[in-house]
């Protein structure tokens, strides 16, 4: 008990002798319609993302170990998950590509028939305007030495190198018919030059979903093993991804994607970052997403597959506290799961 009187705790007497508050807050709490009525925070299928996989050269889905659930697609799998989707009422994916072949430029990010870009006609083609197609734009994927960017020759990643590629990659996505594309590469400028190359090739009216507050995160571990990236030389990327601990330094990325450009602009991970989430949200005017990455859902599913988790009760209230920290919307391997069980009204 404070040792002052609190102008909440009058000096009425219960029962038990001790003070009564007059402001109950559980009144408010009391059933299930008034709890639902005075709900701050409402998850909607409207904010969820769903990230999907789609590998060259496989005509069935394949299995990923260490993100239980989640499959490389092939072309028709991926098709088929789209359209699920859609059913769903999920508004969005973002694909990633697994090419068949990878060198030092990443060629298939920008090969007009690579991976990705076949994956955007055929989604087109089957469904239309049914869901946002938004290829993430990187070429770790696609480079044998597995960095986001080209290696000058000392192996380091060459920012304005890089730029040039991103370009490239941007043109051949949105010709392939992207609505929004997602760099993901951390390198200074790349949401201008991005800009600029749409702009350029007649693509105007493709935005820019910028991964703006990106992390150089361990939680990334799961998602190179469903894009089969081994970053070369046992190096990482630490010299263009954020430092765990700067948080001032992701307002200054977000607030230059957003100068440079930026539609909507991403916070990555989403959880242990929802300190950043919050300060992005309430800096910016354009939308903000958070990305529920893959080391996120891995480490639920696993808790839950050996039972000591709830995983739809701690999978709800997750993507609850990253909407509440400020997240329109939210990237997540949970999308269709979660589009199940709010549409059976279980929250
Ligand atoms: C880079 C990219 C990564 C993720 C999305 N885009 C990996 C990385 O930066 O190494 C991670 C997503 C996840 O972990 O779910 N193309």
């Amino acid at each position: 008990m404070a040792d002052a009187p609190s102008p909440h705790l009058p000096g009425r007497l219960g029962s038990t002798g001790l003070p009564v508050p007059s402001r109950r807050l559980r009144r408010l709490r009391r059933t299930p319609t008034l709890r639902r009525m005075v709900s701050e925070t409402r998850l909607s299928v409207d904010d969820l993302v769903a990230p999907l996989f789609v590998r060259e050269g496989i005509d069935a889905p394949v299995p990923i170990p260490s993100l239980p659930g989640v499959f490389q697609h092939s072309q028709a799998s991926l098709v088929a998950e789209a359209k699920r989707l859609a059913s769903l009422g999920v508004p969005a994916v973002v694909l990633f590509g697994i090419p068949e072949q990878k060198d030092a430029e990443g060629s298939g990010a920008s090969d007009p028939d690579g991976v990705v870009q076949v994956a955007l006609r055929q989604l087109r083609d089957a469904l239309g305007d049914q869901l946002v197609l938004i290829p993430d734009l990187c070429l770790d994927e696609y480079t044998d030495h597995g960095h986001c960017g080209l290696l000058d020759a000392r192996g380091r990643v060459d920012n304005d190198a890089t730029l040039a590629r991103y370009a490239e990659v941007a043109i051949a996505q949105a010709e392939a018919g992207a609505d929004l594309v997602a760099p993901s590469g951390m390198m200074d400028g790349q949401v201008a030059a991005i800009r600029a190359a749409l702009d350029g090739a007649s693509q105007p009216e493709v935005g820019i979903l910028a991964y703006a507050a990106k992390y150089a995160s361990a939680l990334y571990g799961p998602f190179r093993d469903a894009v089969d990236v081994t970053i070369a030389d046992g190096g990482d990327r630490r010299a263009y991804q954020q430092d765990a601990g700067n948080r001032r330094e992701a307002l200054a990325e977000v607030r230059l994607d957003v100068a440079e450009g930026a539609d909507l602009v991403m916070v990555k991970p989403a959880t242990l970052y929802l300190d950043v989430l919050s300060e992005v949200a309430a800096e910016v005017e354009v939308p903000v997403a958070a990305y529920h990455v893959s080391g996120e859902y891995a480490m639920l599913a696993a808790a839950a597959e050996r039972g000591w988790l709830d995983r739809q009760a701690v999978a709800l209230e997750t993507l609850t506290s990253i909407k509440r920290a400020g997240a329109d919307l939210i990237l997540t391997y949970l999308a269709a799961e979660a589009a199940e069980w709010l549409d059976r009204g279980s929250r």
